[in-house]
């Protein structure tokens, strides 16, 4: 059988004993073992599964404690570091294995008394778990393989078939004292055990050193690879592709393109969502297949996935041979409309009174012969429902092939997805920011105004977009904002351009909110001096190339149907008449009318239209360092460096305008809790000049 038949990937040993061998202590040790496996997501999806280890160590005063670290709640594996493990003293915790039962709240409760380091985190949901097996390490993972097994309708005599009885099987049950206590009793009552497999949910492994256990994790899930493999025969993963005309990739590409903004739209509901998408080998071949419309309707594929992917994903049907993008568009809105109804129904079945219902829109789109749209108010989150769904087409490819794939029931879901142990871990997260799952096209970016409108949106949480003619000015202007920014270069001027960074804000983030239109030249002469293609190069950057933004800019936010908000950055000189500077002057004035005419368009699409009014802006100005400095200064007879001086003495409050405050304004206007009632207004920053205030 070559890999590529293979139903479940084989996982590779990553042990280097000589990189182990550093780690000298306890806690380093199972540091180090984490690492591994949380390196490997399908042994340790992220976030979820937990490391411990037993051993002595030493309290606030020097004594000598018996030990467990325990992963604390909230860490993800892969990058945990010894801070993130929660020492507790062993000795307190142990006689809790006695007990008959105990709920959630005692065991938190309890356990927070037994932490030797009161600063540490809160330990796992599944601290007793570990502290109840009697081995020095407790790797406890929802690996593929292992877990194809465990969400099989017979999987309980698969896991028999496979390990014999090295294997124990215990029922599905939500985490908490009770598992723990069968887990433990399983273990201490059968010496031969090696590993326990806890049904819908994973597994459970020990050893006397971090590498026995980590190699144990490993040796299992391979010989389940095998067994599925061996049991699987002829079967192709999910009865192979289904009806229906296949797309290539570029294809799919282009489908997405026209149906992001609807779908951003219509997966919004409450509040705006990131789209992340994902054509990658395994999506495609799920979403093509015979078995996926009927495999998504089953549930999730570990309890750990449901606070982030919800119990099932919003599948779409998709024919491209029979069906068009309209059809897609309207069908991707009713589809949301449906899932939410049908939440909401869930939520009221299983709820009790404490319960507050989560956000009712969908984690996870799927496109049948198109492919995965994760959704999420943040890109980070996106990710981690993306990367989960991995794990469950994963998990459904071996179930189905041997049985039959099933899951948690809608009963058993919920009592996690709302599991205030579970939401504990949700809390952690940073507070949002006023703008959080908006995004930002910004032109001009790489200007002195333009980064500082770009630092003030990405400070609020919203994704940006930096559009500018200068490549390289718009790179290092988004360089320190991570994944929240991305730039294009590009000439306002033009329509493809304009269009194709759209198209770019569309794919990175599923579409756009916030159009600041800044981009921007100078230029100063006296009428008669005036020549024509000064003239048309003003009217072409400030008039022609806020028009086709704004026109780009309306298409995307009517295709979302949740508004928005425009904003151009026009200039004092729109609203003043001064000398020598009739080209740029009248093209402000342009922009200035064509954001009311856009207001007055817009409205009834909940698209607001706004213009901030600089003036005087000098510093960071890359229009100051040209010629116009001089022009300017010439135009009023004073010396260059006087400038400042001059611009602040003819303000009514004294004051130069800096780039900051022209981002505090544009914010303003971006925000729809601080304007969100506001359209065709003007707000100036200029210091005070008497002959700019609107009448
Ligand atoms: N600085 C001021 O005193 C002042 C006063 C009033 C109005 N404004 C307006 O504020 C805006 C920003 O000005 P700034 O001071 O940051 O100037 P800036 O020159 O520092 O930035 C303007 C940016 O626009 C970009 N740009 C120019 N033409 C473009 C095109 N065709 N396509 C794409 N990008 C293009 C430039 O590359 C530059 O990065 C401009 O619209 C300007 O007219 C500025
Ligand atoms: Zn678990």
């Amino acid at each position: 059988m070559t890999l590529t038949t293979r139903i479940v990937e084989h996982v590779a040993n990553d042990w280097d004993e000589a990189a182990a061998a550093r780690a000298t202590t306890t806690l380093e040790q199972v540091v180090f073992a984490s690492h591994l496996l949380g390196g490997n997501r399908a042994l340790a999806n992220i976030g979820g599964g937990n490391t411990s280890a037993k051993g002595t160590a030493t309290d606030h005063i020097g004594r000598e404690v018996s030990a467990i670290w325990v992963k604390g709640s909230g860490s993800d594996l892969a990058t945990m570091s010894p801070a993130d493990f929660t020492p507790l003293r062993l000795d307190e915790v142990l006689p809790l294995f006695e007990l008959d039962e105990m709920t959630d709240e005692a065991m938190v409760a309890h356990l927070a008394k037994c932490q030797i380091d009161p600063a540490a985190p809160r330990s796992s949901i599944e601290t007793l778990l570990h502290a109840f097996i009697p081995a020095a390490h407790v790797h406890h993972t929802h690996p593929d393989a292992i877990n194809v097994l465990a969400c099989s309708r017979d999987g309980q005599d698969l896991i028999g078939e496979c390990f014999g009885r090295r294997a124990a099987w215990i029922e599905y049950i939500r985490p908490g004292f009770t598992l723990a206590k069968q887990v433990g009793t399983a273990v201490r009552e059968n010496p031969d055990l090696e590993l326990v497999v806890l049904a819908k949910h994973g597994l459970v492994v020990w050893g006397e050193s971090a590498r026995e256990a980590y190699e144990r994790t490993v040796d299992v899930c391979n010989q389940a690879a095998e067994f599925v493999d061996g049991h699987a025969g002829t079967t192709v993963r999910f009865g192979g592709p289904g009806g229906g005309h296949r797309l290539g990739e570029d294809a799919r590409e282009e489908v997405l393109r026209a149906v992001l903004p609807a779908l951003r739209g219509a997966v919004s509901s409450g509040r705006s969502k990131l789209l992340l998408t994902d054509l990658s080998p395994t999506v495609r071949e799920f979403v093509d297949s015979r078995s996926a419309p009927s495999l998504t309707e089953v549930g999730a594929a570990c309890p750990d996935h449901l606070v982030h992917t919800k119990r099932l994903p919003l599948w779409v049907p998709y024919d491209p041979g029979a069906d068009d993008l309209q059809a897609l568009s309207a069908r991707l809105a009713s589809a949301a409309e449906r899932y939410r109804a049908a939440y909401q129904d869930y939520f009221e079945r299983h709820a009790s009174a404490d319960d507050v219902m989560a956000d009712p829109d969908p984690r996870v789109v799927l496109i049948q012969n198109v492919g995965l749209v994760a959704v999420a108010p943040t890109l980070k989150a996106a990710r981690i429902s993306r990367d989960l769904y991995h794990r469950a087409i994963e998990v459904m490819a071996g179930a189905s092939a041997v049985s039959q794939f099933v899951s948690l029931s809608a009963a058993e879901s919920f009592a996690v997805e709302y599991w205030p142990l579970e939401l504990y871990k949700l809390s952690l997260a940073p507070p949002a920011g006023e703008l959080q799952g908006k995004v930002a096209l910004v032109t001009g970016a790489a200007g002195g105004i333009g980064r500082a409108v770009l630092a003030s949106l990405v400070q609020a949480g919203a994704m940006v977009v930096a559009f500018d003619l200068d490549g390289p000015g718009a790179a290092e202007a988004v360089e320190s904002y991570g994944d929240a920014a991305i730039s294009v270069v590009g000439d306002v001027t033009s329509e493809q351009a304009v269009t194709d960074a759209f198209a770019k804000a569309v794919a990175a983030f599923g579409g756009v909110d916030i159009v600041v239109s800044n981009a921007g030249i100078a230029s100063s002469a006296p009428i008669t001096e005036t020549t024509l293609s000064e003239w048309e190069r003003n009217q072409g950057v400030l008039a022609t190339g806020y028009f086709l933004v704004a026109r780009e800019a309306f298409r995307v936010l009517r295709q979302q149907g949740g508004g928005g908000s425009v904003i151009f950055v026009a200039s004092k000189n729109s609203l003043v008449a001064g000398p020598n500077a009739s080209a740029y002057s009248a093209a402000k004035a342009a922009e200035l009318h064509l954001a009311r005419c856009l207001a007055a368009e817009g409205g009834g699409d909940g698209i607001r239209a706004n213009v901030v009014n600089p003036d005087a802006v000098l510093q960071g100005s890359k229009i100051w360092g040209s010629s116009w400095r001089a022009e300017r200064a010439d135009a009023y007879g004073i010396a260059p460096e006087k400038l400042e001086e001059h611009y602040r003495n003819r303000t009514v409050l004294g004051v130069n305008v800096l780039p900051e405050d022209v981002a505090a304004a544009v914010m303003h206007f971006a925000s729809p809790a601080r304007s969100g009632k506001s359209t065709g207004n003007i707000l100036n920053v200029d210091g005070g000049v008497a002959a700019a205030f609107p009448r």
